[in-house]
C-alpha cells in the first residue's frame, strides 16, 4: 500500500516526471498538488493514455494541461462508508483532505482502514543505509551498522554490553541461556504479556511460574512474586508492558534478597523511565524486540544488554554456533544462529538517528490521548505515575464495565468500521493451551484487563487530525460530548 507522499505529483512537472510517480507507487494514479500540498488536480495513466492519443500530448507536456480538474475529494475524517458510496470502477482512489484543502490521506477499496493500530516511520536514512548495504554486498551479520547499532543502543542507554539479535524472542532465550537457566529452574513471569515471554522459559527447558500482575499498574506484582518464590526459583522475568514499566527497585530488592537473576523484557518499553532510569538497564539482562510494529524497528530484530562482561561473551559466542572466538570451526556449546543481519541493522541505526524525536513523538501522542480521553467515564485510561515517563508502546485503555454495557470486542469492531484500527489486549497464558499446566492460584488482575483492555493507533507518525478522529469515533460510541471541536 503506498504512502501518500508517493501518490503526490507537483504541478509544475511534466508527463514525463508524473509517470515516474504512478510508475513507482503502483496504483495507476497520482494526486497533483501545489507547492503547499493543496490539491490541483488528479491524474491516472489513463488520463495520459488519453491525452497522447486525442490531443496530441508529449512526455514533456506539462501535467498541469492534462490533469482532471473535477475530481471526487473527502475530508480527511470520511467515514468508510461514505467512502465506499463514491468507489467505483471509475473512481478507484479518493483523496482526503484536511480543512486547509491539504492533500493528507487517500482512500481505495484495500485501504479502508486509514489509520493503522502501529506503523513504521522510515523516512530517514533507512534507506540510504540498505543501498549501501546491497551496494557493498555487506548483507549479512558482518558489516558495520550491526557493531554501530549495538554502539547506538548502548550509548543511549547507558551500558556497555549490547549484542544484537534476529529477534526479540531469541533474545530471550540466549538471554536466559548465558545466564545458565535451564532445566530444573523455575523462572517468574507475568500472566499478562505477549507468549514469547513464557515460549522463550520454555525453550530452555526450565518451569515458567505465572503470576498475576498489578489492576493499577498492569505490571507484574512484587507481592506476587514474593509468594511465587520456591528453592527452585533461578530467575524474575518483569515485563514493560505497553510501554508502562515494572516496579523495578521493588523486583531488585525481591532479587537481592533471594539471591536471583532478572531478565527484563522490555519489548514495549524502549524509553521508559521509571524516576528518570532507563528500562533496560536495571536487570542482570535486558531484551528488546525490533519488531515492525515496535517503537524502533529493523523490520525484525532484538538486543539482549547484559550487566555482566562474562554473561556478554558467552552470549556472543552462543549468538555465533558456539563456535569458539579463537579457533575457527571449534565449537565451545550447543550454540544458536541468532545473529542479526547488517540489512536489518542498517534500518536500525537509522532509527536510532532519530531516537529522540520518536520517543517524544510516542509521549505526545500519549499525552494527547490522556487529555482528549480524560473525561470519558466509560473508560480507564492506561496506568500513569510521576515518577514515570511511558513510551506508550501501544496506547492501551480498558473499558470500564461499571459504565457502560458496551463490550471491548463491540467497540474494537465499530472502530474498524469506522476505519481505525484497534487491537484487543493479551489473553491470559494461563488459559491457553500449552501453558495451562503453569498456572497456579488465581489471576482476577490479568483476566479484567485482558477482558476489558484495548490498544488504539500508536504510530510514531501519527498526526493530530488522524488522532482527534480516534478519540472522536470512540466517544461518539458512548455519546460523549463532543469536546474535540475545533
Ligand atoms: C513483551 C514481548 N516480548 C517479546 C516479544 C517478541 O519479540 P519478537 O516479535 O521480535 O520476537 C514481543 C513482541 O513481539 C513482546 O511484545
Amino acid at each position: 500500500m503506498s504512502k501518500i507522499q508517493e501518490m503526490l505529483i507537483p504541478d509544475t512537472g511534466n508527463i514525463r516526471d508524473a509517470l515516474a510517480i504512478i510508475d513507482a507507487n503502483a496504483q495507476g494514479t497520482g494526486f497533483v498538488v501545489d507547492a503547499d500540498q493543496q490539491l490541483v488536480g488528479v491524474l491516472t495513466d489513463g488520463d495520459i493514455r488519453r491525452a497522447f492519443i486525442n490531443a496530441g500530448k508529449t512526455l514533456e507536456s506539462p501535467v498541469v494541461e492534462v490533469m482532471q480538474t473535477r475530481f471526487t475529494s473527502l475530508h480527511v475524517t470520511a467515514s468508510p462508508e461514505q467512502i465506499n458510496l463514491l468507489l467505483s470502477d471509475r473512481i478507484r482512489h479518493i483523496p482526503l483532505m484536511d480543512e486547509a484543502g491539504k492533500v493528507v490521506d487517500y482512500a481505495s477499496r484495500t485501504r479502508l482502514h486509514r489509520i493503522p493500530i502501529m506503523e513504521p516511520l522510515l523516512g530517514g536514512n533507512e534507506l540510504a543505509y540498505v543501498s549501501e548495504c546491497v551496494r557493498t554486498n555487506w548483507i549479512s551479520s558482518q558489516g558495520r551498522f550491526v557493531r554501530d547499532f549495538e554502539r547506538m543502543m548502548a550509548e543511549f542507554h547507558g551500558v556497555e554490553y549490547a549484542l544484537a539479535v534476529s529477534n526479540g524472542t531469541v533474545a530471550l532465550h540466549l538471554a536466559l541461556d548465558a545466564l545458565g537457566i535451564g532445566e530444573g529452574d523455575e523462572v517468574i513471569v507475568p500472566n499478562l504479556t505477549f507468549a514469547a515471554s513464557i515460549n522463550s522459559i520454555i525453550y530452555t527447558g526450565a518451569r515458567p511460574v505465572i503470576v498475576d500482575v498489578e489492576a493499577d499498574t498492569w505490571a507484574i506484582s512484587p507481592e506476587k512474586i514474593s509468594a511465587a518464590i520456591t528453592p527452585r526459583t533461578k530467575a524474575i522475568m518483569p515485563v514493560h508492558l505497553y510501554g508502562f514499566p515494572c516496579d523495578m527497585p521493588a523486583i531488585e530488592a525481591i532479587a537481592r534478597e533471594h539471591n536471583l537473576l532478572v531478565v527484563e523484557d522490555n519489548a514495549e518499553g524502549l524509553g521508559t523511565t521509571l524516576n528518570g532510569q532507563l528500562m533496560a538497564t536495571f536487570g542482570d539482562a535486558a531484551t528488546f524486540s525490533f519488531f515492525g510494529n515496535k517503537t524502533v524497528t529493523t523490520g525484525e530484530g532484538g538486543m539482549i544488554f547484559f550487566k555482566d562482561k562474562a554473561h556478554y561473551e558467552k552470549a556472543a559466542i552462543l549468538r555465533d554456533h558456539g563456535m569458539s572466538k579463537q579457533r575457527k570451526y571449534w565449537h565451545d556449546y550447543v550454540g544458536f544462529n541468532y545473529r542479526m543481519t547488517n540489512l536489518q541493522a542498517a534500518i536500525g541505526v537509522a532509527q536510532m538517528e532519530r531516537i529522540d524525536e520518536i520517543l517524544h513523538k510516542k509521549c505526545q501522542i500519549g499525552v494527547r490521548y490522556n487529555e482528549w480521553l480524560t473525561d470519558v467515564e466509560e473508560l480507564t485510561l492506561p496506568p500513569q505515575s510521576p515518577d514515570v515517563r511511558n513510551t506508550y508502546w501501544l496506547y492501551t485503555l480498558l473499558v470500564n464495565e461499571q459504565k457502560t454495557d458496551l463490550n471491548r470486542d463491540d467497540i474494537i469492531k465499530k472502530l474498524l468500521q469506522n476505519g481505525i484500527e484497534a487491537r484487543p489486549v493479551f489473553y491470559p497464558l494461563h488459559v491457553m493451551p500449552p501453558y495451562v499446566e503453569y498456572a497456579s492460584g488465581e489471576y482476577p488482575n490479568t483476566e479484567y484487563i485482558s477482558r476489558q483492555g484495548f490498544s488504539l493507533p500508536s504510530s510514531v507518525g501519527l498526526s493530530t487530525e488522524q488522532q482527534m478522529e480516534v478519540c472522536r469515533a470512540l466517544k461518539s460510541l458512548f455519546k460523549v460530548r463532543e469536546l474535540l471541536e475545533g
